[in-house]
């Protein structure tokens, strides 16, 4: 992903054009593509993509990075290093316009901080599995230290008129922390997971220290509508806040703003990738490994979130009910493993590994093993060509902030002969792409039907779903959605 970047930064916010509109509420509605800025942009996330020059970095981390390189800026966070004693100051490493800034964690703190607060507490809590979150105070002041660290090493590199973009529920506390340093930015953050709603924060035992943490920013940015709703509900039914109207809250002494930017991919580019994968080695070794069967695939982190034991069931049901399917259909789940040492990623292992043997050792014939079940990563442009290949891409997860690969899997896929998405209603992608098949994760008997409505589906019905999303995610990509954001934070500073 990340190509068309037509950046955040080349005229000025002064000069916004007559395009802007005046909403019913009358406040002024700013066109993403109209609104630049000569600010500079700093950009906060837990992991920092320094560009190796090898194009194996994820859409989001190019879109970043262009809009970086347009305005001029920082992108600073952790090195993905764990060190025994690291330094204080931030490794400096300047690209032209753009400089990375990164720290290294110790031990400790990669322990609290990230494998403990952030994914362990936050991340099954955001994600609805309130059963799996394993909470201690001795985690969360983990958190809290991190995150003022990070503050302190920022905030001698910031400039007053800055604009600072935080990235994701590692960082929730960075802004109140950088406000307690007297830093006055415009500071916006946007969350990549749902927001869960108010009853299930309060789980938390600091649910309100957490969602005091999110106001100290001008904007916060949500994938959805219901996303949004969760953090304004718990605001004011349980910090008293004042609803201005227009997403606009008065709580904790504050106006926070919030806003649905449904995160995108770079459509164009994934799509050019996809067809130029065609006749690469990989592609005719594929196709030459499935004879004339058909291929269905799903391509996940290996997290507990993505609902593959249902999904597996799911296709262990088909084959069962649908006894036709067999020898038919091969079934190709990448899921390289995530997060390794946190024990229920380990679980879930396990599970998948156990659950793959039974249904290869039930259903295999001496010539057809129905499941490809595969722990490692691809290259991206590899993937685009897999997506190409498949009749059908299964994207179940149980809940998901939005999931990109539905959206990859839409854009690689032939105008003339595309194949159908079968997709979670819990993840975020299914409030865009509608004309998909929707299923809920959670009944294995109804995703063993819905692939098989995908294998008799009939190619003027494939085509129609298909169009249809495809003008989705080319409206609504990577670029929109980093422009969005940037406008909309560039208007967040001033009164509601
Ligand atoms: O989707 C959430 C997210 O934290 C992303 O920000 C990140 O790229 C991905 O999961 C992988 O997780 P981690 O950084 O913990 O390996």
């Amino acid at each position: 992903m990340g190509h068309a970047i037509t950046g955040a930064g080349e005229l000025h916010v002064e000069q916004q054009s007559s395009e802007n509109e005046v909403n019913p509420a009358g406040r002024e509605v700013i066109s993403p593509r109209a609104v630049h800025t000569n600010r500079r942009l700093v950009i906060v996330s837990n992991r920092v993509a320094v560009d190796s020059g090898k194009h194996d970095s994820g859409g989001l981390a190019v879109a970043i990075r262009a809009a970086l390189e347009k305005s001029g800026g920082i992108w600073f966070g952790w090195s993905g290093k764990v060190e025994d004693s690291p330094g204080n100051e931030p490794e400096l490493i300047a690209a032209g316009p753009l400089t990375y800034a990164t720290l290294d964690l110790s031990q400790r703190d990669f322990d609290e901080y990230y494998l403990g607060f952030a994914n362990r507490v936050l991340w099954p809590l955001f994600h609805f599995r309130a059963g799996l979150v394993d909470y201690s105070r001795k985690d969360f002041s983990g958190y809290l230290r991190v995150n003022r660290w990070f503050a302190q090493s920022l905030a001698p590199l910031l400039l007053p008129h800055d604009l600072v973009w935080v990235h994701d529920y590692h960082l929730i506390p960075l802004g109140r922390e950088l406000r307690c340093l007297d830093q006055a930015q415009v500071l916006g953050f946007f969350l990549h997971t749902p927001f869960p709603p108010a009853e299930m924060l309060r789980i938390l035992p600091n649910h309100r220290e957490l969602v005091e943490g999110l106001c100290a920013y001008d904007l916060v940015g949500f994938q959805t509508k219901s996303d949004a709703q969760g953090f304004c509900d718990y605001l004011i039914h349980w910090a008293g806040a004042e609803d201005l109207g227009n997403g606009a809250l008065r709580a904790f002494g504050r106006i926070v703003r919030t806003q649905v930017f449904p995160i995108g991919i770079d459509t164009e580019a994934v799509s050019g990738h996809a067809a130029a994968a065609e006749t690469s080695r990989h592609m005719q070794r594929l196709r030459r490994s499935l004879g004339n069967r058909t291929l269905m695939i799903g391509v996940d982190r290996l997290d507990y979130s993505k609902g593959l034991p249902a999904r597996f069931s799911a296709f262990g049901k088909l084959l069962e009910a649908y006894p036709e399917t067999r020898n038919r259909i091969i079934f190709m789940q990448i899921a390289p493993p995530s997060r390794s040492e946190v024990p229920e990623y380990k679980e879930i292992r396990r599970t998948l590994a156990a659950a793959a043997g039974n249904i290869n050792g039930r259903y295999s014939e001496f010539d057809w093993t129905p499941l490809r079940y595969i722990n490692k990563s691809f290259g991206h442009q590899i993937l685009t060509g897999f997506y190409r290949a498949a009749r059908i891409g299964l994207v179940t997860p149980l809940r998901d902030g939005m999931n990109l690969v539905a959206k990859e899997y839409i854009a690689s896929q032939p105008r003339e002969d595309p194949g159908v998405l079968v997709l979670s209603c819990f993840a975020g992608a299914a409030q865009e792409l509608s004309e998909a098949v929707l299923v809920n994760p959670f009944d294995v008997e109804g995703m063993a039907e819905a692939i098989r409505q995908g294998l008799d589906m009939p190619l003027g019905e494939r085509q129609e779903r298909w169009t249809a999303m495809m003008k989705t995610i080319q409206h609504n990509d990577i670029a929109h959605w980093r422009e969005s954001f940037i406008a909309a934070l560039q208007a967040s500073g001033g009164p509601a």
